[in-house]
């Protein structure tokens, strides 16, 4: 089965081809970082008017990657949410109206999911990844989203734990933001706090009373801020590297310990780390070394597939469908002549 699929929930304007859940066809992607940066952050007006101008072409250059046309399609998925309204407005009219006009299946997909299942994705020329077994634990670490997830099957995943303040990427956006780095924050400060002395600073890692895995970024942005203020100007050089690598150090522990206690909890095998912030560099290695000492693996998508892009919700899409019990998408997933779904009864 192949599904067109497309996101544009935030500042990724994107469209990819996915046969069968795992093999990405074709794809193609317009990121707006350029336009945004000057404003520290994403504009929404400025995304929704950029996924207009970049929508029809992004798809017909998916399609020409995939070497497909419209008929030869079997669904169209598209992000539902969460993201941005007008943003994802903008992807949702479109797939409605090539799903009505190539007279396919429309099927909506939570972004979340999507994200849970980039760990399966591959290229027709690459190998098929073994990808973790079910069920398995996952860290969705973003901009948007920090969050765990019990997946019990594909398509099936329940929330164990999630962020009570900032996001972990936000949190990454904001201290560069504080000391005049650009955005996004993320990959500048993975780069710079190489070198750092991470325990330059002992910032706290936050615990929570009643024992939840829940995660919490707002006190260390205000950590750091307090050390910038301690200073008379930014900090540079060693001590800007030290900074850096303190803070990062103290988010990427948070993440693991979190994560490693999830994973022991429910008794699980594999973990999954996906999202933006899955490209961190400390993140990644401290994760899978904390993992490896427990005899547990860690999936971690290829790059392009950790930030949002289109294939994850393709692949997502076929999973909610073959987790239906359907090898072809049922009635109640199909738009009626107005284009609308219909109620559900
Ligand atoms: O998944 P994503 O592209 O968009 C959202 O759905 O939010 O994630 C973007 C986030 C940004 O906050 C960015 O700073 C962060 O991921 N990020 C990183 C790294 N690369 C991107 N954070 C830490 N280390 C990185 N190498
Ligand atoms: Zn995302």
């Amino acid at each position: 089965m192949k599904i067109l699929a497309i996101e544009s929930s935030c500042d990724e304007t994107a469209a990819a081809v996915v046969e069968d859940g795992h093999r990405v066809l074709g794809e193609a992607v317009a990121t707006q970082v350029d336009i945004h940066r000057k404003y520290g952050g994403v504009v929404p007006e400025l995304a929704s008017r950029n996924h207009v101008v970049d929508i029809v072409p992004i798809v017909e250059q998916c399609l020409a990657d995939a070497g497909l046309t419209g008929p030869a399609l079997d669904a169209v998925a598209v992000t539902r949410g969460p993201g941005l309204v007008g943003a994802l407005l903008v992807g949702l009219q479109v797939a409605k109206g090539l799903a009505y006009a190539w007279d396919k299946p429309l099927i909506p997909v939570h972004h979340l999911a999507g994200h849970l299942h980039a760990v399966f994705l591959h290229r027709p020329d690459e190998p098929r990844p073994p990808g973790p077994a079910f069920p398995h634990v996952a860290l969705a670490v973003s901009g948007g989203h920090t969050a765990l997830y019990l997946v019990r099957a594909p398509g099936r995943a329940t929330m164990i734990a999630n962020t009570r303040d900032d996001a972990a990427g936000e949190a990454f956006d904001k201290v560069a933001r504080m000391l005049g780095l650009g955005y996004p924050g993320g990959p500048v400060v993975d780069r710079m706090a190489a070198g750092g002395d991470a325990k330059a600073h002992r910032f706290t890692r936050p615990l929570f009373k009643d024992g939840s895995m829940d995660f919490s970024f707002s006190g260390l942005k205000t950590a750091v801020r307090t050390v910038i203020r301690k200073g008379e100007a930014l900090p540079e050089g060693q001590a800007l590297t030290d900074l850096l690598a303190s803070f990062q150090a103290a988010v990427a522990d948070q993440l693991i310990d979190r994560t490693v206690k999830a994973a022991r909890r429910h008794k699980v095998r594999d973990v999954a780390l996906v999202g933006g912030v899955a490209a961190n560099s400390t993140l990644r290695e401290g994760l899978r070394a904390a993992l490896a000492d427990r005899g547990m693996a860690l999936h971690v998508p290829p790059r392009r597939w950790c930030t949002d892009n289109a294939a994850m919700i393709a692949g997502a899409a076929f999973a909610e469908v073959e987790g239906l019990g359907a090898h072809h998408v049922p009635a109640d997933r199909r738009l009626n002549a107005t284009g609308s779904w219909p109620l559900p009864a």
